[in-house]
């Protein structure tokens, strides 16, 4: 049976080619100081930038620069963005990159107001906001996840070695998001298919797992179909618009929350995943496609009838004449020969990690209830042992 739900998603889009002049009609909505987030200088290059500073100038707002945000932000991050907006009195946060600029956006947001640390508040004891919310705008230049459309905020404290997410509500989502495929572009390839992966698996982690017939399920499959035909598309020629407007489309249906409506939901990738991540800061999509293939395979036994489905309704594998187990594992391996033809990692080894990790791998991955199985530490650990 479908459970029941409440569904509201608080982001508006704006989506195209032309999409930045929006910008315009958002900022008037906002007071005068506004906090530009960006990372390592992508948007510098690419003169997406200069477009943005003077759409600030031309609507009167005084610009507080927070450059720097990395991959996989870190708490020390955090609490010098929280200082930045205090120090200013800042009106809005605008976050202008990938994921995780949009997730550090965020996470300031939520803390500028309050006087607790914001790791042990909403990382550690996973408490809800407070205070008041700065509210925060995001221009995305990477499509993987999903955060221009949804409340995540993945923050990573490498002294304590953990990489956590809180999915705050709908108060801390973006209040708008522009979404233009030609800034995604520039992306090195390796990039791209690690936001191409991460759709995937977003779509994987709400899909396995409560398997009543119910609409959900089908919107994914409809949304895995997508992202792997344009995926194809994309490696070939990474300026084809069309599927790089579909790409970065799917990356905010995957995640917004819609595809888990009613339904029960796994997330085991990415626990494993974030873990890998804690200790080797690697690429967030590369740390889930390298640990996949040997969780899903350890899985499907418990959940064999949705793999079946997978293989037949997302993979096309002609059912006749085989067993179940037989379809299941034939779905697994087109999928293993698609992320072999994208070149997304298949190794957690290939990322950097060590045998001397496994243990503290293992140990820092918070171990979910929604899935096809609940996992002991010792699987969770065999898991990452075949992945190395
Ligand atoms: O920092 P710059 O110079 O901008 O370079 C970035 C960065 O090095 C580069 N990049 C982005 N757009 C570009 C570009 N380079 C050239 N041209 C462009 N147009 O790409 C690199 C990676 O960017 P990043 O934002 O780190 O990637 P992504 O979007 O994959 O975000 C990853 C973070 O999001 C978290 C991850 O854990 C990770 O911390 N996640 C957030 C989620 C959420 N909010 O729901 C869910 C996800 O599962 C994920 O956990
Ligand atoms: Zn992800």
């Amino acid at each position: 049976m479908l459970g029941n739900f409440s569904y509201k998603n608080a982001t508006k889009l704006y989506f195209g080619d032309d999409s930045l002049k929006y910008l315009n009609e958002e900022l008037p909505k906002y007071g005068k100081n506004v906090q530009l987030i960006y990372g390592g200088g992508s948007i510098k290059k690419n003169g997406l930038y200069d477009e943005i500073i003077q759409i600030l100038k031309d609507n009167g707002k005084n610009v507080i620069e927070d450059a720097g945000v990395m991959p996989n932000p870190t708490v020390e991050k955090l609490r010098e963005g929280v200082k930045i907006a205090k120090e200013n009195h800042v009106d809005l946060l605008l976050a202008v990159g990938g994921g995780s600029c949009c997730d550090y956006a965020k996470a300031v947001s939520v803390s500028v107001n309050c006087d607790e640390d914001p790791w042990d508040k909403y990382y550690i004891r996973f408490e809800e906001p407070t205070c008041e919310i700065v509210p925060v705008g995001c221009i995305l230049t990477m499509a993987g996840t999903g955060s221009e459309m949804n409340g995540g905020a993945v923050i990573t404290n490498h002294e304590q070695k953990l990489k956590i997410g809180h999915v705050f509500g709908e108060e801390v989502m973006p209040k708008f998001s522009i979404l233009n495929p030609k800034y995604t572009f520039s992306l090195p390839k390796r990039q791209m298919v690690a936001g191409i992966y991460d759709i995937f698996n977003h779509i994987c982690e709400q899909y396995f797992s409560g398997d009543d017939d119910n609409t959900s399920d089908y919107i994914a499959e409809a949304l895995m179909k997508s992202v792997i035909h344009s995926s194809l598309i994309a490696i070939e020629n990474p300026e084809d618009y069309e599927a790089r407007s579909n790409i970065m489309w799917t990356a905010t249906w995957a995640l917004n929350t819609l595809i888990s409506r009613g339904k029960t939901t796994d997330w085991m990738v990415h626990m494993i995943g974030q873990s890998v991540g804690a200790y080797t800061d690697a690429t967030h999509g590369m740390t889930l496609s390298a640990v996949s293939l040997p969780y899903y395979r350890f899985i499907m036994p418990y959940g064999l009838n949705k793999f079946k489905r997978f293989a037949t309704e997302v993979w096309g594998i002609c059912a006749e004449g085989k067993t179940d187990e037989q379809i299941a594992e034939e779905g697994l391996q087109a999928m293993e020969n698609w992320m072999k033809q994208i070149g997304v990692a298949l190794k957690i080894s290939e990322l950097g990690a060590t045998e001397d990790m496994i243990d503290g791998i293992t140990e820092g991955t918070l171990i979910l209830e929604g899935g096809y199985k609940v996992l002991s530490k010792d699987e969770v650990k065999q898991i990452i042992k075949a992945s190395m």
